[in-house]
């Protein structure tokens, strides 16, 4: 039996260990966080993320082969591999703010690992970490005079949200840098073990430690660069009469371009894309490319571009003005299936629609209590409500701003006849059938297409 510690019971460590668990029934999994109200939900029946899946994985391994616990000293201690998985948020302060990681919960983190170990151990980056980080790791845990070696690995999660546990039983591929050493070769060998449980050995992919590290950064920058891609063509389609759904549809079937992401939005965002964007271009900055840097920074800018376009087009269609005007928003969550809110380009639109005084009532199925504290002191001036059509009645606006499917099957009719008319609906998502809502009565604003809109003499 091997003792596996995770440090960091986020969304990546809380929905990773308890899946590898599912397959290494004979190694022992311990998951541990600083944050008490975290580690006693995923101890109960409300488990603190929403994750299609995961609720079954964690019921099936808790307190087998699964642990959740604050005692993080003791647990350092039993360890024999460490993953680390607290976060790495933006610099929000000195140098580098705005652009670099904040790597302080990093650093407490290695230091306390070195406090409490007795023994040598394998340490794991799974954080998203600025590349060379681990050699900083290294380098503090090895300064010991206790006579302990620890190797560290570098094992970036690719895995999405909303999908999270079927990306782990079914990765693309499992990615584990290590160091070119003997035993840095050990550790790795140690690691493509416990994968190769329930992964092909083909597709676990084995590099030094710098490469993994960078790996994970371009994956996510050349995934977030597609979007800003196809957003920006969906600007011009807006102005030429072309379909961004059209254009997108002909270029997929082409190989080389592939089919996935190319959905035109109102933004991307979660924790990752514009986090590890930036980070990539500080790092750039910091090697001295800076138009290597300036190459990628404009991803970042074309999202920002999108996501204020959007709301511009909102206050511009509805007579330039909204001020007062009672607006749903369907969705608050970056994407469907998460109640995650980090970064959602639906809190960006409701930022921008508050300052234009608009009078904003939130639905979402699971994200309303994340929204509620990101808005902080906004969220005084917003309405929660769970139900569409009760957020949508008396509504001159709905705007979709996350994709998720039961805003299909909602009765638009119904809808229509409960809000003010001229009645308007912004589809951030290109998720509902314009025609059909246009024919309901419905002014029509898709993303990267011309509106179906009944008024006359609009600009
Ligand atoms: C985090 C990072 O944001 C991301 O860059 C990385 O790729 C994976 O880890 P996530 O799991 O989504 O992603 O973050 P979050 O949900 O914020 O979880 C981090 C957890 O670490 C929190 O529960 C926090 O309480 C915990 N933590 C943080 C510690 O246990 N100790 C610390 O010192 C700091
Ligand atoms: C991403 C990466 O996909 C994952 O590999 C990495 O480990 C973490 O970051 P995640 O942020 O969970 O995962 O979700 P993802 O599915 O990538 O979507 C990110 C954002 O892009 C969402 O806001 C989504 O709505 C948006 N998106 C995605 C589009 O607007 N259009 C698309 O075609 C695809």
């Amino acid at each position: 039996m091997t003792n596996i510690l995770c440090i960091g019971a986020g969304y990546v460590g809380g929905s990773t260990m308890p899946v590898i668990a599912s397959y290494c029934p004979e190694h022992r999994f311990v998951i541990v966080d600083i944050n008490e109200a975290r580690i006693a939900a995923w101890q109960s029946d409300q488990l603190p993320i929403y994750e299609p899946g995961l609720d079954e994985i964690v019921r099936q391994t808790r307190g087998k082969n699964v642990f959740f616990s604050t005692d993080i000293n003791r647990h350092i201690a039993e360890a024999d591999i460490i993953f680390v998985s607290v976060n790495t948020p933006t610099k929000t302060f000195g140098q580098g703010a705005g652009r670099a990681a904040d790597l302080q919960y990093w650093e407490k983190t290695a230091r306390q690992i070195l406090e409490n170990s007795t023994s040598s151990k394998i340490v794991v980056e799974k954080s998203t970490l600025p590349v060379r980080t681990a050699e900083a790791m290294e380098r503090i845990l090895n300064s010991n005079n206790k006579g302990l070696h620890f190797d560290v690995l570098s094992n970036p999660e690719f895995l999405a949200e909303g999908t999270a546990v079927r990306d782990m039983q079914k990765p693309d591929r499992v990615l584990i840098g290590g160091r070119e050493t003997e035993s840095g070769q050990k550790a790795v060998e140690q690691l493509v073990e416990m994968y190769a449980h329930w992964v092909p050995r083909d597709r676990i992919i084995t590099t030094n430690l710098w490469s993994s590290e960078l790996s994970k950064l371009v994956a996510n920058a050349f995934l977030a660069q597609r979007i800003s891609s196809i957003n920006s063509i969906s600007a011009l389609c807006e102005k030429t009469e072309a379909d961004i759904n059209e254009v997108a549809d002909a270029i997929r079937y082409d190989e080389r371009i592939g089919r996935y992401f190319l959905r035109a939005s109102v933004g991307f965002g979660g924790s990752c894309f514009k986090k590890d964007i930036l980070n990539l271009v500080y790092l750039c900055e910091h090697y001295g490319l800076p138009e290597v840097a300036k190459y990628w920074e404009q991803v970042v800018a074309m999202n920002e571009y999108q996501e204020a376009r959007f709301a511009a087009n909102m206050v511009t269609s509805m007579f330039n003005t909204v001020a007062g005007k009672r607006i749903a928003l369907f969705g608050a969550a970056f994407k469907a299936n998460t109640n995650d809110t980090r970064e959602s380009p639906a809190l960006e639109v409701c930022r921008a629609l508050l300052a234009e005084q608009a009078d904003i009532v939130i639905t979402d199925p699971y994200a309303m209590e994340n929204a509620c504290s990101d808005l902080r002191e906004l969220a005084e001036r917003v309405t929660f409500e769970i139900d569409p059509y009760i957020a949508s009645k008396n509504a001159h606006a709905i705007a979709i701003l996350t994709e998720w499917p039961q805003y299909t099957q909602l009765d638009y009719e119904k809808i229509y006849d409960s809000m003010v008319k001229p009645a308007f609906i912004f589809d951030g998502r290109n998720l509902l059938d314009h025609k059909n809502l246009y024919q309901v009565g419905f002014n029509v604003y898709p993303i990267g297409k011309p509106p179906l809109t009944r008024l006359v003499n609009m600009s």
